[in-house]
């Protein structure tokens, strides 16, 4: 029995040993670990994918790589670049096979921390169920992997070698481990180490630096019942909608900020009405979920559909209480907008206010989330 027993646990070894020569022997990477200011709180993570380092790399490969489109054009990091803060500055984003998406691309830093995913959709709850949206969504056509190109994709991978041994070492060694699932899980782990936390607000906050006396005025004005930004605009990711783990409820608000009010009830346009698209209640009509405002000095244009071009309109939309068109198919007073989140009407800016406001906001702009090597395009 015992002699039984030893063969098998020297077998046992043996094996861990061959999988390890057939990974290439590289030295095993550090465990996860998070490193946040005392404003952020570690995410949570969906239990059947934890944070690991090889995922991570292996995930930001496959960000960066346009295999993982059907025709081979395009890949996530064609609309999420690095150096507008995985924004791509259009007020639509064109895919693979040139259709135009409905609304603007967000960033994906710190969406570890959102509740919900996108503008304005309360069924897409954790990265790896939204990946399938700019995958193999139809409508429109982002990557555009289709049942007729899923396998020529999973083959891209499959036959490169070097593909190969990061499945291996993310999800252990076979062909099988270069799945759908897998990549997906990858990508999502890259996402959510992608953290933006380094800002001079962030460095402000830890006392390792001062703000200018204008970034000051702005910070309390933003905080401020007269302006009311920070009640919607909260938290670590200056948004309501934000989930940690001590939190046991999570809150996911949507508002409409009256930038339309194309009937004079409130309508907004077709195909971008809010969540009223999934509910079908008229009280969601325009609602959208509040935006990050981290790094906003470079996501311009703004709002869902881009349609707000710099931080100056976007204060001048606010101290108006609402977006007046007067001429064109979406002429209408927004400030009227039934629908309209009634702290709107609350705010009071004056010229000097909003200089003071755009002073702070330019002060969430993170240095090392635009340029650290980690984030960057490990192909070139
Ligand atoms: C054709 C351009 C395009 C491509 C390619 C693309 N995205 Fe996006 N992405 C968008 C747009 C547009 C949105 C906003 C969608 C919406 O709100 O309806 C978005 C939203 C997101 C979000 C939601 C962020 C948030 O704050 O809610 C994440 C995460 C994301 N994309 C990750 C990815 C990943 C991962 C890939 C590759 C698998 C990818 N994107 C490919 C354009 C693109
Ligand atoms: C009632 C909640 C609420 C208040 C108050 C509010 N916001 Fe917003 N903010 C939102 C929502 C919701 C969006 C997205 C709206 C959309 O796209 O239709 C948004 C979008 C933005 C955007 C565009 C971000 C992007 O990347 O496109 C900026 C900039 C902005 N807000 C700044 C401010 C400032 C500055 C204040 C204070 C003067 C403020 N907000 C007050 C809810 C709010």
């Amino acid at each position: 029995m015992r002699h039984a027993s030893l063969v098998a646990s020297l077998a046992l070894g043996l094996s861990a040993l061959a999988g390890l020569a057939a990974v290439h022997q590289l030295k095993p990477a550090p465990a996860w670990t998070w490193s946040l200011p005392a404003s952020f709180k570690p995410p949570r993570i969906p239990a059947d994918n934890p944070m690991t380092e090889e995922k991570f790399q292996l995930g930001r490969r496959l960000f960066y790589d346009t295999r993982l489109s059907g025709n081979g054009t395009q890949a996530c990091a064609s609309c999420h670049f690095q150096h507008l803060a995985f924004t791509d500055g259009k007020a639509m984003s064109t895919g693979s096979t040139g259709e135009l998406t409905a609304r603007s691309a967000p960033s994906i830093a710190n969406t570890a921390w959102n509740p919900t995913l996108t503008w304005a959709n309360y069924s897409i709850l954790d990265l790896e169920r939204h990946m399938l949206v700019p995958m193999f969504g139809e409508n429109p056509v982002e990557l555009g992997i289709d049942d007729s190109t899923r396998n020529t994709v999973l083959k891209r991978f499959r036959d490169d070698p070097d593909y190969r041994a990061r499945f291996a070492r993310a999800f252990g060694p076979g062909q099988e481990a270069i799945s759908f699932s897998n990549l997906i899980k990858a990508i999502a782990v890259f996402q959510r180490g992608v953290v933006s936390a380094d800002a001079r607000y962030d460095r402000y906050l830890a006392g390792q630096e001062k703000l200018t006396e204008a970034e000051e005025r702005g910070r309390s004005l933003f905080f401020s019942e007269q302006a009311q930004c920070g009640n919607c605009h909260s938290g670590p990711t200056f948004s309501d909608q934000y989930a940690d783990v001590s939190s046991r409820e999570v809150r996911t608000p949507y508002h409409n900020t009256g930038l339309y009010n194309l009937d004079g009830k409130g309508g907004y346009p077709d195909g971008n009405r809010g969540i009223l698209e999934l509910s079908g209640k008229d009280a969601d009509m325009g609602a959208f979920r509040t935006q990050s405002l981290r790094n906003v000095a470079l996501t311009a244009p703004y709002m869902h559909d881009g349609s707000v071009p710099t931080l100056e309109a976007a204060l001048d939309h606010y101290a108006a209480h609402g977006r007046t068109l007067r001429d064109g198919p979406r002429a209408g007073d927004g400030s009227r907008n039934p629908h309209k989140d009634p702290r709107l009407d609350r705010i009071q800016l004056s010229a000097d206010n909003k200089a003071d406001l755009i002073a702070f906001l330019r002060t969430l702009t993170d240095e090392t989330l635009l340029t650290s090597p980690r984030y960057a395009n490990p192909f070139k």
